[in-house]
């Protein structure tokens, strides 16, 4: 068995608004293991990102942790002094964001910028073992040493994306949390960076929180793959198991709507209805209004997340018979 870096219990995030409190992320539960790429799938809107600044404490107001704690090592994140966290955040975790390529300070050298990184964190004595590290880093993510003393606008979007994850990498996180790294880019650019990143994560062993809304190209770097709906985490399974073998009815769905990038052409069909107002949501499953295999009890009582086999959680009154799915398929 993997030993657990990161655990997540029971996590509840609300954005406290003017209409009201809105709980973008419901009772939460996943781990992730040492070496392991998880994956966090599911339509726009449902608290992929939600998660990921949580895991960090990185939220901020309106969005508020109401419940639930967040282990890393057994440590509670969310009890951790400001101390703590200025350390847990780029030692034992970091995060490359969507637009984090434009997240660089445009008026700073790259060299610049790492020297930030390493002093704040005091782990160089002098600028030229910071430029030593720096190089080192760039290096790793193929990028040529001289372009260090270069400003942001002089690289190309692709090289920018590799910068930040080359400082994301700066003091060897044990957990590399990646949102939608690479929406902003070309699909050949976006491929070559996440093979480099896969490259590295089995150089240096980190784990990897991967999310995105591309579900082929998460099929193909994470071993698992948790699927989100509503804010709710309605399956878990090893990713080479959930578009194929499908438990959840939503799972089911999205495995429908996207192309894959081997095997046969199939006709993708989309979920009917439409993603859930979370100012209104139904007393029972959230999804079940959309749902085609929904019974009574789903639209009464809430499914929560259950081991159904090995490796495999689903929270689901209904859930689909494995051999009557891969058969249909
Ligand atoms: N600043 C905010 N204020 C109010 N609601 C928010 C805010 N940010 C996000 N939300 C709500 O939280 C839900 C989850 O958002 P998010 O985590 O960004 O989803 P994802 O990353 O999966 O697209 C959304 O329904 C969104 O409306
Ligand atoms: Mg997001």
């Amino acid at each position: 068995m993997m030993k657990k870096l990161i655990e997540v219990k029971n996590l509840s995030v609300d954005y406290v608004t003017f209409e009201g409190k809105v709980r973008a992320v419901n009772d939460v539960s996943f781990h992730i293991g040492e070496g392991e790429i998880l994956g966090l799938a599911g339509e726009s809107g449902c608290g992929k990102s939600t998660i990921a600044y949580a895991l960090m404490r990185l939220h901020r107001p309106p969005a508020l942790i109401s419940d639930g704690e967040i282990l890393c090592d057994g440590r509670d994140v969310l009890k951790m002094s400001d101390e703590e966290l200025r350390d847990f955040r780029w030692k034992d975790t970091s995060m490359v964001f969507q637009s984090a390529m434009n997240c660089l300070n445009p008026v700073k050298t790259i060299e610049y910028q790492f020297w930030d990184i390493f002093d704040a964190h005091n782990v160089v004595k002098t600028r030229e073992e910071s430029i030593e590290k720096a190089k080192d880093l760039l290096r790793i993510v193929d990028i040529p040493t001289e372009r260090l003393f270069d400003y942001p606008h002089q690289f190309s979007g692709g090289m920018r994306q590799r910068v930040v994850i080359a400082m994301a990498l700066a003091l060897k996180p044990r957990l590399l949390i990646m949102d939608e790294p690479t929406t902003a880019l070309d699909v050949v650019v976006q491929r070559e960076i996440l093979q480099k990143v896969y490259q590295l994560k089995e150089e240096f062993g980190f784990s990897i929180l991967f999310i995105t809304h591309d579900l082929s190209l998460m099929v193909e770097l994470c071993d698992r793959i948790g699927i989100m709906y509503s804010g709710q985490l309605v399956e878990l399974a090893p990713s080479k198991e959930i578009l194929s073998q499908p438990m959840h009815p939503y799972a089911h769905g999205l495995g429908d709507s996207f192309p894959t990038l081997h095997g046969e052409l199939q006709e993708m069909k989309g979920i009917p209805g439409s993603p859930l107002d979370l100012n209104n949501v139904p007393q029972g499953c959230r999804f079940a209004p959309r749902c085609f295999h929904a019974s009574d009890v789903c639209h009464r009582a809430k499914p929560t997340l259950e081991s159904s086999g090995e490796q495999r959680w689903v929270a689901c009154h209904t859930p689909l018979e494995i051999q009557s799915v891969a058969q249909e398929a």
